[in-house]
């Protein structure tokens, strides 16, 4: 495969080889916010996408798929439970997650993260051309930059954090605090999702390695003297809303919104959460909250019912095993108790869905909780309110999103405030037409406007400034 001016590197390509109980071989979209925001900026560009299949000891040559040229990264067993399941979802992701379940230090686990980030970074250094641009993506492969840099100095670096960055008081848990911020570093713009992600990543910077930092410039000494300036600040993500514009205004789609009406009972308010099942979601915190409207009799089976779509991940990480069982065994309580022949109070759906699916969903729900205990972004706020052209509809949306920076106009709520989310719920379920509208036409201005074209060409242009001014 020719050498490409752009490369993007991440931890999963943007498809999942999947292999039938009779042996076919597909391609499935990968799932997550990742991919969803940075496939059609693929698209636009002559480059590559350098990433895992999603199947361990899968040695496979580069291929092209929808105009996006692929390059496989292979990880065996051992890579997939030390790095992509212990360190990177079972260190990293929690630790950032301001420590929501334990994070595990194991030091074979680190040893498999280097070994892993080197082996994605020699990947891109093959793959990248002379004075070209990789991007480097998300958590999982924080050293990348680094040892990118050593690999390929000629090379512009580019690191996006989808993911929170923790306070200071947090992230110095974490054994190896001055190899993850060396290895990200190494980048010449580093982006996070919120303002306070790149504050708490430059107080970590200034605290443990003590460089000098001009507003969001810090100065990395190089070897044999001087400094490189890297960029560290944020660019709030978004999506690609055209997808769930065009197909909300499907006929088709719509007639499917109203056939989940009909399924459902036609209950006079539908909830819907969509997550993968994560315990940053908050899922528990607002089933907690629902089942308890529907003892006290503020809600009631015939008048509402709750959708949530837990899309299976991680499934082999304990943290994870467990909130299945909780979470499923607290929705077969409230279910067992409220349930009628005709209504149900929660319908809990642990499958994935195509995108058709899911923006019939968008449509039939007139409330959306996103109730996450702490979530970088969380796109799925931002699709339902793309889908929602008849300006109706209610988002309900936890403060520790990054989404809450821009989405002001939702009904903001604190998830670990059960009464407080119970009464959020209440307002949402009871608001009027005229006050939904004014609230999701605000909505709908911010998300359309701020797109992921804007994004990732924020993103691009700050990263074209510093290749301009290393001249
Ligand atoms: C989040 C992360 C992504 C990740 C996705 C799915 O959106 O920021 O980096 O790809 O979750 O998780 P998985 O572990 O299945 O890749």
């Amino acid at each position: 495969m020719p050498a490409a001016e752009f490369v993007v590197v991440a931890n999963r390509l943007p498809v999942d080889r999947v292999v039938s109980g009779d042996g076919e071989e597909s391609w499935r979209r990968s799932p997550g916010g990742l991919v969803a925001a940075l496939e059609p900026v693929m698209h636009d560009v002559d480059g590559a996408w350098a990433g895992w299949a999603g199947q361990p000891d899968l040695d496979l040559a580069p291929f092209e798929i929808d105009g996006i040229r692929l390059i496989p990264v292979t990880l065996s067993s051992t890579d997939v439970e030390e790095y992509y399941e212990g360190f990177a979802n079972d260190t990293i992701w929690p630790l950032y997650h301001d420590v929501i379940a334990p994070p595990q230090y194991h030091r074979e686990w680190w040893d498999a993260y280097v070994r892993v980030n080197r082996r994605f970074a020699e990947a891109a250094a093959k793959a990248v051309s002379d004075g070209g641009t990789v991007w480097v993506h998300d958590y999982q492969l924080q050293l990348v930059p680094q040892l990118l840099r050593e690999l390929r100095p000629d090379l512009t670096i580019g690191y996006f954090h989808h993911i929170p960055f923790p306070a200071h008081g947090l992230y110095a848990q974490l054994p190896w605090r001055d190899q993850v911020l060396q290895g990200l570093l190494g980048a010449d713009v580093i982006g996070f999702q919120r303002a306070q992600d790149a504050t708490y990543f430059l107080t970590a910077v200034r605290r443990r390695l003590k460089h000098e930092i001009k507003a969001s410039t810090v100065s990395v000494p190089v070897p044999g003297g001087g400094t490189r300036p890297v960029v560290a600040r944020s660019f709030p993500i978004s999506i690609d809303t055209r997808p769930y514009r065009e197909l909300a205004a499907r006929p088709d789609i719509q007639a499917r919104a109203a056939e989940i009406r009909e399924g459902l009972g036609n209950p006079k308010r539908i909830l819907l959460g969509v997550d993968r099942l994560d315990y940053t979601k908050g899922i528990r915190h607002r089933i907690k909250a629902f089942g308890e409207l529907l003892d006290q009799g503020r809600l009631s089976v015939e008048d509402c019912t709750f959708v949530q779509v837990a899309s299976p991940s991680r499934e082999r990480v304990d943290a994870y095993v467990h909130l299945r069982d909780e979470i499923e065994l607290a929705v077969a309580r409230i279910n067992g108790n409220h349930d009628t022949m005709d209504h149900t109070a929660i319908r809990y759906l642990h499958q994935g869905h195509p995108r058709e699916e899911m923006v019939a969903l968008y449509l039939a729900a007139d409330v959306m909780l996103v109730t996450a205990l702490r979530d970088g972004m969380n796109l799925v706020a931002k699709e339902y309110v793309a889908t929602r052209a008849d300006n109706r509809g209610v988002l309900v949306l936890s403060e520790f999103t990054g989404a809450a920076d821009e989405l002001r106009q939702a009904v903001r709520v604190n998830p670990h405030d059960i009464e407080g989310l119970k009464d959020a719920i209440m307002t949402a379920v009871e608001m009027p037409a005229a006050e939904q509208g004014r609230r999701m036409r605000a909505l709908r201005k911010r998300v359309l406007e701020n797109d992921v074209t804007a994004w990732s060409s924020a993103f691009l242009t700050a990263l074209g400034e510093v290749r301009a001014a290393r001249g």
